[in-house]
């Protein structure tokens, strides 16, 4: 018999086992980081309307949380504090008190689990009352201000026991800052997963309504990549691993396909997360329904694009979902 004039690529897809040998993309739930809300106060349980299945912990159900997460089969949570207006002002003041809700999670998750990943964000919009990432002055926010403030505010957290620190407001020569800073501090250990291809994105609009941090007027274009420049998205993914990054984070991950993919083929030397963020989370549980077969054969169809292109770890709302799925 003559060889057919075209390939056979259905030979292989034939049986489910033939299937499963030939696949390409594995997801596990150790890749999978899940976001976690806190505030401070009593334990109390506030479900967040702008991110449905998602609530704001307070007290004991955030090592409740962590701990039904660590069950689940995820290792890593990052931390995002939600403060009231009492507690912010214009330079952020309360991200480096060793008291704020951030560094009370992570002692009690600490506690709880320790064998768990321990991730803080960091971004003054959690903590000033402006709602801007950094220190205002003359209307625009200063650079060099604003890392005086993180780096204190980072040693803070890694005093309070954090294993990772991701900070998210991309000054420049944040991560240079922020590990001289910690190594000064005795704290060479603790690792910096920057937001280095960080696109100024509408898709963080439920993120924003949820943790309350939504400035009047966004400076976001200041500091936050163009959605346009895949060029210096990638310059900047390799400025932060010459600063000092462990891993580096692509955001929005599920419009940033190309930057992972091409950091990958062009063999970025620390892991590549990709933070597969709120705009995409929200229309998927709000239009399919949370749990429902469709709404996770979706969720995983787009984990798996994220992995697929180069994410190695993966930021998720869907993260405790897709772990029950995965086990
Ligand atoms: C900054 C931060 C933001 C997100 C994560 N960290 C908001 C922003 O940069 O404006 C967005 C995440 C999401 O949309 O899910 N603290
Ligand atoms: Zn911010």
């Amino acid at each position: 018999m003559l060889p057919e004039p075209f390939a056979n690529l259905r030979r292989l897809r034939r049986t489910p086992a033939l299937r499963a040998m030939t696949c390409e993309t594995h997801l596990t739930p150790e890749q999978l980081i899940l976001p976690l809300f806190v505030g401070g106060g009593p334990t109390r349980r506030t479900p967040l309307p702008a991110l449905p299945g998602v609530d704001l912990l307070c007290g004991e159900d955030i090592p409740r949380a962590a701990q039904g997460a660590w069950d689940t089969g995820l290792k890593s949570v990052l931390l995002f504090g939600v403060l009231g207006p009492d507690r912010k002002d214009p330079r952020g003041t309360c991200s480096t008190d060793p008291t704020n809700p951030v560094c009370q999670a992570i002692e009690r998750i600490r506690q709880q689990q320790p064998g768990m990943v321990v991730i803080a964000d960091l971004c003054l919009c959690e903590y000033t009352s402006h709602g801007h990432c950094g220190i205002l002055q003359g209307g625009q926010i200063d650079n060099a201000q604003t890392l005086a403030v993180l780096a204190e505010a980072a040693v803070n957290l890694a005093r309070a026991g954090a294993d990772m620190i991701a900070p998210s407001g991309v000054m420049d020569g944040t991560v240079r800052t922020l590990r001289q800073a910690l190594d000064a501090a005795g704290f060479g250990d603790v690792a910096l997963m920057p937001y280095s291809a960080k696109f100024a994105s509408g898709f963080y609009g439920p993120f924003k309504e949820a943790s309350q941090s939504t400035p009047a007027e966004s400076l976001h274009c200041t500091h936050q990549i163009a959605v346009g420049n895949q060029r210096e998205a990638l310059r900047k993914i390799w400025v932060d691993v010459e600063e000092g990054a462990d891993l580096v984070i692509v955001k929005p991950a599920l419009t940033a396909l190309d930057i992972l993919a091409l950091a990958r083929e062009r063999n970025c030397p620390v892991p590549l997360v990709g933070y597969d963020v709120s705009g995409f989370y929200r229309p998927l549980v709000e239009t399919y329904g949370m749990g429902t077969s469709r709404c996770d054969a979706l969720m995983m169809e787009l984990l798996t694009c994220m992995c697929r292109a180069g994410a190695q770890m993966i930021i998720t709302y869907h993260a405790r979902q897709a772990a029950g799925l995965l086990r």
